[in-house]
């Protein structure tokens, strides 16, 4: 019997699909004909620009200036994603989780085999979200650990060996991360006329809130217009800082004002790109919101991204701040639920746009 690690079916590496040199990817990972990006967004590496929309752009915050609470609120308000320069985090930090990581993905995949994820937790090397049997798959492999509180760090059997300096740079990076994402909540919470802290403290202060990463590597895909290299989701957390490649691009956020549309977003070199998660839209009772985003995948080049999620304690019944809250006008959109149970919805299911928090919609069919 082959081994599965809890997993429905037998796992397989999106790398070694891609190692192998087909020319067509397995039926596995053709998505669906509305789920396919437009041609125009698929086949381009660094060089070709493209946006479904007409080059519409998230907005850049200059986190070092004067005005960025106000902007940063500005841009959770009207986006829910913004990229943030100078952001403070040092830059030769990037440099080496990035290296370590791309060090990692490149070893021999018996080796990274050692560190196998499974639907228990997800620590660890992945290839799927979700455990239905038969599910469509995405064009990617990844690696997820916690951070924070400091009793959730993931053991050390979790952490890859190599390259050697991978753990203290994750561990570093995650704590810097940490302090960016501090301050950017107490921004959010200004913008939403609450106390700076209120936000913190609703994540259960800066010692509860938890910390986790996912380094998502894209392979070469040979049919990049039959798949995606992440579906369509939001984040289920409090918000996300993602350091995307420096070369590749291919993260897409729904344009606003529906229509079905994507953009494709053009990173600005050494910014994070900053969302907003699930749990944020709850908390603030929608003034901040979550929005849909997926990867596309790549026919010329490999990509690598580092995603930050900074989430509120999970065992906290999460729900609207009554501050934000006056019935009947503005009643509580949501019910309360803690991340724990929250979160369970995507590791069942796999990313599946928004629909894990339009399910938590308080019923008001008797008010
Ligand atoms: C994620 C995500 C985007 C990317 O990991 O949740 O949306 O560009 N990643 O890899
Ligand atoms: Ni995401």
């Amino acid at each position: 019997m082959e081994e599965t690690a809890g997993w429905p079916e037998p796992v397989v590496r999106v790398q070694s699909l891609s190692e192998s040199g087909a020319a067509t990817i397995p039926d596995r990972y053709v998505k669906p004909v509305d789920d396919r990006p437009s041609p125009s967004d698929c086949c381009s590496s660094s060089d070709a620009a493209s946006s479904t929309d007409g080059g519409t752009v998230i907005p850049v915050v200059d986190l070092s200036s004067a005005d960025a609470a106000r902007a940063v609120s500005e841009a959770c308000r009207e986006w829910g994603f913004f990229q943030a320069v100078n952001h403070g985090v040092p830059l030769e930090l990037l440099r080496r989780a990035r290296a370590a990581w791309r060090g990692f993905f490149r070893l021999p995949l018996e080796l990274k085999q050692r560190h196998e994820n499974s639907p228990a937790t997800y620590e660890g090397y992945g290839s799927r979200l979700g455990v239905e049997p038969g599910a469509v798959l995405d064009w990617g492999d990844y690696y997820f650990l916690h951070l924070r509180p400091p009793s959730a760090l993931s053991p050390d059997d979790k952490w890859p060996l190599v390259p050697p300096d991978l753990r203290e740079a994750t561990e570093e990076y995650g704590r810097e991360v940490a302090a960016l994402c501090e301050r950017l909540l107490a921004a959010m919470s200004c913008g939403l006329g609450v106390g700076e802290k209120r936000l913190q403290e609703e994540f259960g202060g800066a010692e509860g809130a938890g910390v986790c990463v996912r380094v998502n590597y894209y392979p070469r895909c040979p049919q990049p217009e039959l798949t995606l290299g992440l579906s369509s989701h939001s984040d289920p957390g409090g918000m996300t800082v993602l350091l995307a490649d420096e070369r590749v691009r291919g993260l897409q956020v729904r344009a606003r004002g529906g229509g079905g549309g994507w953009m494709t977003v053009d990173p600005v070199a050494d910014a994070f790109i900053v969302n907003v998660g699930d749990q944020i839209q709850v908390l603030t009772n929608a003034t901040y919101r979550s929005v849909e985003h997926r990867v596309t995948a790549n026919a010329g080049a490999e990509r690598l991204s580092i995603a930050a999620f900074y989430n509120p304690r999970s065992d906290l019944p999460l729900a609207p701040m009554p501050e934000l809250v006056s019935p009947p006008g503005r009643p509580p959109l949501y019910r309360p639920m803690t991340f724990d149970e929250y979160r369970l919805y995507i590791r069942r299911k796999g990313p599946r746009g928004k629909s894990q928090v339009e399910s938590l919609k308080a019923d008001d069919g008797d008010r």
